[in-house]
């Protein structure tokens, strides 16, 4: 999952700069997605998560097999870009319901990214996702997940890089 986790950070890290909607506003007034998604955020998560993946090909191939899962070129790729493409989807509904940029959206703030880099994985390597992706596994990202997310976020807040911890 390392592909899809170290974006978020990296965009939170070095992210700023001209937003994705450039500024733009929906019907109902209030920004498309809000200055918190920004280009740069979004080029230099994605090409952090993609180098985390290339290191973990490497890896794999010099460490004894089945010790990593067995990811692709095009996984990690997909796993890099769903997470923060997820984000994005994320932060387009957190807007119409009316939350603000940094508001806490319980759910879908921590499950954004696992829901963007598992869609594009089923839909777009379909047998890679379905024989990698085991039900334990499956569960096993769903737990660990929130914790992660959490523990990544109060060290983003106590380190300034975060205006909250969540
Ligand atoms: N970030 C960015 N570009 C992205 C994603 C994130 O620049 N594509 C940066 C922004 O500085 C953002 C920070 O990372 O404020 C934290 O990301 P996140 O928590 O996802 O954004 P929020 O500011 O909380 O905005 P939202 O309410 O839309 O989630
Ligand atoms: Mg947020």
């Amino acid at each position: 999952m390392l592909p899809a986790y170290i974006p978020n950070p990296v965009a939170a890290l070095v992210g700023g700069g001209m937003p994705v909607d450039l500024g733009r506003r929906c019907r109902d007034g209030r920004r498309v997605l809000g200055d918190g998604k920004t280009f740069r955020g979004l080029a230099a998560g994605i090409g952090a998560g993609i180098l985390t993946g290339l290191l973990q090909l490497h890896l794999q191939n010099s460490i004894p097999p089945g010790f990593l899962y067995p990811h692709t070129l095009l996984s990690v790729m997909l796993m890099a870009t769903g997470a923060l493409l997820g984000d994005l989807v994320k932060s387009f509904f957190k807007r119409r319901i009316g939350k603000e940029r940094g508001e806490a959206w319980p759910i879908a703030d921590q499950y954004d990214l696992v829901a963007g880099a598992f869609v594009l994985n089923l839909v777009l390597n379909t047998g890679w996702f379905l024989t990698t992706m085991t039900t334990g596994t499956f569960i096993a990202i769903l737990l660990l997940t929130p914790v992660l997310h959490r523990a990544v976020n109060i060290i983003g807040y106590l380190t300034g890089v975060k205006d909250v911890p969540w």
